[in-house]
């Protein structure tokens, strides 16, 4: 078993999506392990995505995710860090498969719904950025 790192986007919070996308994760196999709703604030969200910090969209990025209040979860699953990246389908929902959760509740190349680790190191990274080891079940 493995644990990724998942953050529901403000712009799902807002829209009342994150009963619909929970629900399917778990439906998908998804466990949930933690799991915590905070309004991050602009260095907690700089710090997250600090690998971006060079980006163009870096600033709009932090402006986004630090707008409203977001969901964070640590989620387990049998490959779950690729299982979760597929399920959320491309950056850009326009591109995003039929299907995905990107395609069904994103907005736009920013306000794109999800957020899922990248691999092994960034799962690791995240989940301790966000979560101590109490706060997380199993
Ligand atoms: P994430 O890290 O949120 O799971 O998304 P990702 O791997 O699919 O995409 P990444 O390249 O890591 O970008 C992180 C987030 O930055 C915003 N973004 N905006 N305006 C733009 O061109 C642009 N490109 C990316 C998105 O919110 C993206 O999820
Ligand atoms: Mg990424």
């Amino acid at each position: 078993m493995e644990k990724t790192f998942t953050v529901l986007k403000p712009d799902t919070v807002k829209a009342g999506s994150t009963g619909a996308i929970i629900g399917r994760l778990e439906k998908e196999g998804f466990r949930i392990r933690a799991m915590k709703m905070l309004h991050l604030t602009e260095t907690q969200a700089q710090g997250f995505y600090y690998v971006h910090r060079e980006r163009p969209f870096f600033g709009s990025l932090v402006k986004f995710m630090t707008e409203g209040p977001a969901v964070l979860m640590v989620l387990e699953a049998e490959n779950a860090i690729e299982k979760l990246r597929k399920a959320m389908g491309a950056t850009d929902p326009a591109k995003a498969e039929e299907g995905t959760i990107r395609k069904r509740f994103g907005t736009n190349i920013e306000r794109n719904a999800i957020h899922g680790s990248d691999g092994p190191d960034t799962a690791a990274f995240e989940i301790s950025y966000f979560f101590s080891q109490l706060e997380i079940v199993g």
